[in-house]
């Protein structure tokens, strides 16, 4: 078939070879922001006397009503149109005649075209729809966090029981972690928020357009300075991905937390059954699957930022052909990225935490030792001698099948003089936690107010999502 670039060729690509090259199959997705951004340059070239009023007005009620039947799926986008782009256009000649639809490419590229289509894309359906989701798994983490906020479970440095904490100290990890990346998202956001339309190719155009125009039009805070990197910057697509990888790791390491605290070793917390899934072959399981897949999907999360990163990395200035392999794969970590956090907030609204479990496994294993030590160093013992006194401790314990809390006066007497009754409140498991009431520590006071501080980040990004 004719291209509408095919004034100067004679001859065509072959089906197949049309096939490798075409990327109307997964770009289709950029349907409205072409045909927004179709609709802001045909007014300002009216506006600027570069096309008649009348085109204008048909190009526009022409783009409406492509529009309406992309809403409710009745076009029909034809694989020999090559891109997006092309395809809009085709429809638009049909249905308003080329002398109307023949000049909407006036004063455009499809360089320039694209990179919009791509900025809006990630601006609004990227970065601003991830920061909503995000927003509500961390609601979900948060309300979690306080049904729980006083439940007593062993704190874990590599993965040895360390020192208790309480469950909704450990939750709100998360919940700061995933603020790190809203911020990240909001950043990327305001980067992406430039408008690269009216670069042209590559060199900008002899008609008088205006830029600022199309760029308010299209929410856009303003214009990039240089046509040339408007049109061959793609690193608001990698800073995307990056943002996504560094999301799949966040929720990747609560999924496997979520999946040892599930397991018979653990026992932990309790899943929903519609989280889960059995084994065709075992009655008994019941596998954390949402979270082992979530876990697994990381991988392609990371590949995606892995590819674009070497795509863009010998490429000359400006727009080439290999920009057009930034989709598929920035399609997919979105989509990934979006519906692992949808999914998992349904999984922590589900999740049943065990205090009796917890509380037992934080009363074994010596949890308490560093409090020992510090009873010792409280009472003017070098904090040294007082940690290799409680060491020598541990190892008697250990020989002798006791906690520390099980050693009578005398026993402990026999390894340091200082000893005296007063150390068993110390070792108690509820005062160890809460004598940690130092800024961020794990004392229920303490996790109290990272509750509202959690709230407060929160009713932030809410303000954020309504103001964009
Ligand atoms: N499908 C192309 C892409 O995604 C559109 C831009 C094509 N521009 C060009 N000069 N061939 O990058």
């Amino acid at each position: 078939m004719k291209k509408l670039w095919g004034g100067r060729f004679s001859e065509t690509a072959d089906e197949s070879l049309d096939n490798f090259w075409n990327s109307i199959a997964f770009d289709n997705r950029l349907a409205r922001q072409d045909i927004r951004g179709s609709m802001a340059h045909a007014a300002m070239l009216a506006k600027q006397g570069i096309i008649p009023q009348a085109d204008a007005d048909a190009i526009r009620a022409g783009l409406e009503g492509i529009l309406k039947d992309v809403e409710d799926g009745s076009i029909e986008f034809a694989l020999t149109d090559e891109d997006i782009h092309m395809n809009v256009e085709r429809i638009l000649h049909e249905r308003i005649g080329a002398s109307a639809a023949g000049k909407l490419h006036t004063a455009r590229s499809r360089n320039d075209q694209v990179a919009t289509d791509m900025h809006l894309f990630v601006r609004d359906e990227a970065c601003k729809e991830t920061i909503a989701l995000l927003h509500g798994l961390q609601t979900a983490l948060r309300e979690k966090a306080a049904e729980y906020a006083n439940v007593i479970m062993p704190g874990y440095t590599h993965l040895q029981r360390a020192q208790p904490v309480l469950f909704g100290h450990h939750l709100l990890v998360y919940v700061w972690m995933l603020q790190r990346d809203i911020g990240r998202l909001m950043d990327c956001y305001k980067r992406a928020n430039l408008s690269p339309l009216g670069a042209g190719a590559i060199a900008g155009t002899t008609f008088p357009i205006d830029r600022e125009a199309t760029a308010q039009e299209l929410g856009f805070s303003g214009i990039y300075p240089n046509s040339m990197d408007a049109v061959s910057d793609r690193d608001f697509v990698i800073e995307t991905l990056f943002c996504n990888a560094l999301i799949a790791g966040h929720l990747s390491r609560f999924c496997e937390e979520v999946i040892l605290w599930m397991s018979n070793e653990f026992g932990f917390v309790g899943l929903s059954d519609k989280y889960c899934t059995g084994s065709s072959m075992m009655p008994q399981k019941k596998n954390a699957d949402l979270a082992e897949l979530v876990r697994g999907k990381t991988g392609r999360v990371y590949g995606a930022l892995f590819a674009m990163l070497t795509v863009l990395k010998g490429v000359p200035l400006t727009y080439n052909k290999d920009f057009q392999e930034d989709k598929e794969g920035l399609f997919d970590s979105v989509d990934t990225v979006q519906k692992s956090v949808f999914h998992l907030t349904g999984m922590v609204k589900g999740m049943v935490v065990k205090p009796d479990v917890t509380r037992k496994a934080a009363s074994a294993g010596f949890l308490n030792a560093t409090d020992v030590a510090d009873y010792l160093a409280k009472r003017s013992v070098p904090f040294r001698e007082a940690h290799e006194v409680t060491g020598k401790l541990v190892a008697y314990c250990l020989k002798n099948g006791k906690e520390l809390d099980q050693l009578t006066l005398e026993e402990l007497r026999g390894f340091h003089a200082s000893f005296e009754n007063d150390v068993y409140a110390d070792m108690d498991l509820d005062n160890v936690v809460n004598r940690r009431n130092s800024a961020g520590g794990t004392a229920l006071p303490q996790v109290q107010k990272q509750l509202e501080q959690a709230g407060a980040a929160l009713s932030e990004t809410a303000a954020w999502l309504a103001a964009h």
